[in-house]
């Protein structure tokens, strides 16, 4: 009986931590293409500006990333290298782990993987997800991740953003709600809703969700560059068969003649 109970229990395990992941603020969804290379050099160029100062990703190259991207190396040096690092270098921040932890409570992780670890999903939330909070010693909280020790990077693109109450949709069963007689969305105030002081950030918030998206590209490039590899290589594959083909039919056009 014990042993019965104890293989229901582990069966009821996976219901048990879906259960406990759908728990927690809800996600944007963003949709990512890691073959839009504009997207991914506009990304690059954010992650040098105003990640590397504290975060690493050390298992990527500048050079390959400058080869993926298309990026002259020349032009990759200039604007995206900040340390004094060779176009052969790791990726690496000039940030001491020690300091770091001194100064924010917890190291900057590397992000070369983060966009596995965490998704895509959860990344462009995130950064997106800044609002202030006096209490915090940078006077910044998250809502995806409470009390992070992260300071909101962004906040000169983005602009201050608050918590604030605002009209907002109501959900039920995941599905929105309308009027059934009017058609109109039923909506209520809720008062955890974050909104962005008008004119406050250097760009509007279409063009901040943008921005975000495309360092999310970028993210999710590195912690999966072979993808792009893939994509190159069937295309020369895919060309070697064209090529070959044509051989191939001249060669049995040739055996053929004798035949008849
Ligand atoms: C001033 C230093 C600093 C800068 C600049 C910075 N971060 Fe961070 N970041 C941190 C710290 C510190 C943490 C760890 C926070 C914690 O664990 O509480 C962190 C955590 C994160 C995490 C969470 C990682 C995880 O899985 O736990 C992500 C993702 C992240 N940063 C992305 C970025 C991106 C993208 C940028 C550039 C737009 C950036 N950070 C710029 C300091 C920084």
């Amino acid at each position: 009986m014990k042993k019965l109970f104890a293989v229901l229990m582990l069966a009821a395990l996976p219901i048990l931590s879906f259960a406990a992941e759908s728990e927690g603020p809800e996600l944007e969804t963003v949709n990512i293409d890691v073959s839009d290379k504009a997207a991914m050099q506009d990304g690059a160029r954010t992650f040098a500006n105003y990640c590397m100062g504290c975060h690493s990703a050390k298992f990527q190259r500048y050079e390959r990333v400058a080869d993926d991207l298309g990026i002259p190396h020349d032009l990759m040096l200039k604007n995206l290298v900040f340390t004094g690092a060779k176009i052969g270098d790791h990726m690496t921040t000039g940030m001491q782990p020690a300091d770091a932890k001194a100064w924010f409570g917890a190291a900057p992780p590397d992000l070369t993987l983060v966009a596995r670890v965490r998704g895509t999903d959860w990344l462009y939330s995130y950064l997106r997800s800044f609002y202030e909070d006096p209490a915090r010693p940078w006077g910044v909280n998250n809502k995806i991740f409470p009390n992070v020790g992260m300071p909101n990077v962004l906040v000169g693109l983005q602009g201050r953003q608050v918590v604030g109450c605002k009209q907002v949709q109501i959900v039920e069963d995941g599905k929105k709600q309308y009027d059934p007689l009017t058609g109109t969305a039923l909506t209520h105030e809720a008062c955890d809703q974050l909104t962005i002081v008008p004119k406050t950030g250097a760009l509007n918030e279409e063009q901040f969700d943008e921005k975000v998206k495309n360092l999310v590209t970028f993210l999710a490039y590195s912690a999966n560059p072979v993808k792009l590899e893939h994509q190159r290589i069937g295309t020369y594959v895919l060309l070697y068969l064209a090529f070959f083909f044509v051989f191939a039919y001249l060669l049995k056009r040739e055996y053929w003649k004798d035949v008849h």
